[in-house]
């Protein structure tokens, strides 16, 4: 196999991973929250998780179909929270480093245009999908937290 394709499954594996912590992260926290004003905070965070779980359907079938790997079943660090607060702030940090991330997947995917003939498009595609719901879920925080 390429290594460009090798070093991308490699990648997106770690993205799977990211997301496999994050959706757990948000239903757990989901279950955290109280408060006069916790509901529409539940509902979102809950909202967001099932977009992680698209992400993961995403990166997986990037690195099965597209690349010929095999999608990790593992689980990147979470992160615990009481408070509502920073139970905001820990998930904003988590998608900020997603996002960092999956730009960096997403420069090496477009640097090597010319050796993924039969992947490019879907891969510039599927990865630049995913950092924009990224970007709206740093926004939706940022809203949840008053910034
Ligand atoms: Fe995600
Ligand atoms: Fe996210």
């Amino acid at each position: 196999m390429d290594k460009i394709k090798k070093e991308l499954i490699m990648m997106l594996n770690q993205a799977l991973e990211l997301e496999h912590a994050a959706r757990i992260q948000y239903l757990a926290h989901a279950e955290m929250i109280q408060g006069l004003d916790a509901e529409p905070v539940i509902e979102r965070l809950k909202e967001i998780a099932s977009d992680e779980q698209k992400h993961e359907g995403i990166f997986r079938e990037l690195i099965g179909n597209y690349l010929g790997g095999a999608p990790s079943m593992g689980l990147a660090e979470t992160h615990s929270a009481q408070k509502t607060s920073k139970i905001l702030e820990v998930n904003l940090k988590g998608e900020k480093d997603a996002i960092d991330f999956y730009k960096q997947i997403y420069r090496k995917v477009v640097a090597n245009k010319e050796a993924l003939p039969y992947e490019f498009e879907t891969l510039e595609h599927q990865i630049r999908h995913v950092i924009i719901d990224e970007q709206e879920h740093v926004t939706e925080l940022c809203l949840l937290l008053g910034r």
